[in-house]
């Protein structure tokens, strides 16, 4: 069934993959971004890829008005919402930010989306909201426990869909638990270009294989994995962004407030990634060990069999995929999007 479908944050990295996947399975797509963290041109590429249209308006989601406006004209009947500023570190200096763009900005969008009889949702939560789980893989019913602003605000958002879900029940909604999104579109042409120092492993490791950066720190070698460094379950962001069609079509199936985890079920070691970008890229990528980073768990991968079960969803794309179109996007695109002017 083909949906005329709101992504808001869709000039971002993981909307920008959404968009991609909704339009190349029929959907008509409405971007609603505030471009704080997204390019114009990662939706001008989106177009490219796909050969098709999308409406953009550049508006900021705590805009009530605005979105209500765009839900009705555009005729919208889902939305999938990414809009939200992302980095851990930053959350801890600047909470009121945190909380005023994610809360404030799902609140907004949720009344608009009542204002406008829209009832069917896919929101962005995070693997975060499980802290530092008591052991792995890490399945749905685990106990919830954030450690940062950036997390609690996930965390808070997930607990007053679960509330509006019991209020209301002609709502669906499906709250999506990403693990560490990775990789690029196979084209080169959308991928993820953090501004300033990226804090995340893999944009790191391809701006050091770029030259961009004269190595790469790895933050602790004494964690209790096989090698010392810490483990994650790495996700390649088309898998992530199949996830969403793939709840968005379950939807109407599962009324409600139905959560899933989107990971691989595998986790790799900090130096199993650098060993798998140095195959992907062909050189080595100059490493030394530092400390521990403030905050960080020795491991976390998922359980994703719910997915598989009722969402019909699994990752398909393996690691040495992650690496290569990692590389590809940071070859084509080394300072990121182009100024759009
Ligand atoms: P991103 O920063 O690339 O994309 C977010 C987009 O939302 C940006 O284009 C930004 O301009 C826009 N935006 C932010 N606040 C807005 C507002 N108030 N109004 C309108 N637009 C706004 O981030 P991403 O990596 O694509 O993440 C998307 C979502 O997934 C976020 O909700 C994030 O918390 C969640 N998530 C990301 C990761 C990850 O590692 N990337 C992991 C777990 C969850
Ligand atoms: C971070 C966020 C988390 C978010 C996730 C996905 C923190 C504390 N947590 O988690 O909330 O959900 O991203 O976006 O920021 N590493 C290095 N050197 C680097 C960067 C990372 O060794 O320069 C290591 C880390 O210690 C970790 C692994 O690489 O073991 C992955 O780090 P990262 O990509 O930042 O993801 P998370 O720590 O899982």
């Amino acid at each position: 069934m083909s949906r005329n479908v709101l992504v808001t944050g869709g000039a971002g990295y993981i909307g920008s993959h959404v968009c991609v996947e909704l339009m190349q399975q029929g959907h008509q797509v409405v971007v609603i971004d505030n471009l704080d963290n997204g390019s114009p041109v990662a939706l001008q590429r989106v177009e490219q890829i796909t050969g098709k249209r999308l409406r953009f308006i550049q508006a900021d989601v705590r805009d009530q008005v605005a979105v209500q406006s765009a839900l009705v004209e555009h005729g919208v009947d889902a939305v999938i919402h990414f809009a939200a500023l992302k980095a851990v570190g930053e959350s801890v200096a600047r909470p009121l930010a945190y909380y005023d763009n994610n809360l404030n900005g799902a609140i907004s969008l949720l009344r608009a989306m009542q204002g406008a009889g829209v009832t069917d949702l896919v929101f962005s939560s995070s693997a975060t909201v499980y802290g530092d789980p008591r052991s792995n893989p890490i399945s749905e019913d685990f106990p919830l426990r954030a450690t940062n602003p950036y997390g609690r605000s996930k965390l808070m958002i997930e607990d007053m869909l679960r509330d509006l879900g019991a209020a209301e029940p002609n709502w669906n909604i499906s709250i999506l638990r990403y693990f560490n999104p990775a990789g690029a579109h196979p084209s080169g042409l959308i991928g993820e270009h953090p501004s300033g120092v990226p804090n995340n492993l893999m944009p790191y490791i391809a701006q050091t294989a770029s030259g961009l950066r004269d190595c790469l720190a790895v933050f602790g070698d004494d964690y209790p994995t096989r090698d010392g460094t810490g483990v994650r379950d790495y996700i390649h962001v088309v898998d992530l962004a199949r996830g969403h069609l793939s709840a968005l079509a379950r939807l109407a199936q599962h009324p409600g407030v139905i959560i899933h985890n989107l990971g691989t079920g595998t986790g790799y070691s900090v130096l199993e990634i650098v060993a798998a970008f140095e195959r992907a890229c062909g050189m080595p990528i100059p490493y030394r060990m530092e400390s521990r980073r403030p905050g960080d768990i020795a491991e976390c991968f998922a359980d994703p069999s719910l997915a598989r079960a009722e969402l019909g969803w699994s990752a398909q794309l393996d690691l040495a995929a992650m690496c290569a179109d990692s590389w590809r996007w940071q070859q084509a695109n080394p300072q990121g999007y182009p100024d759009p002017s």
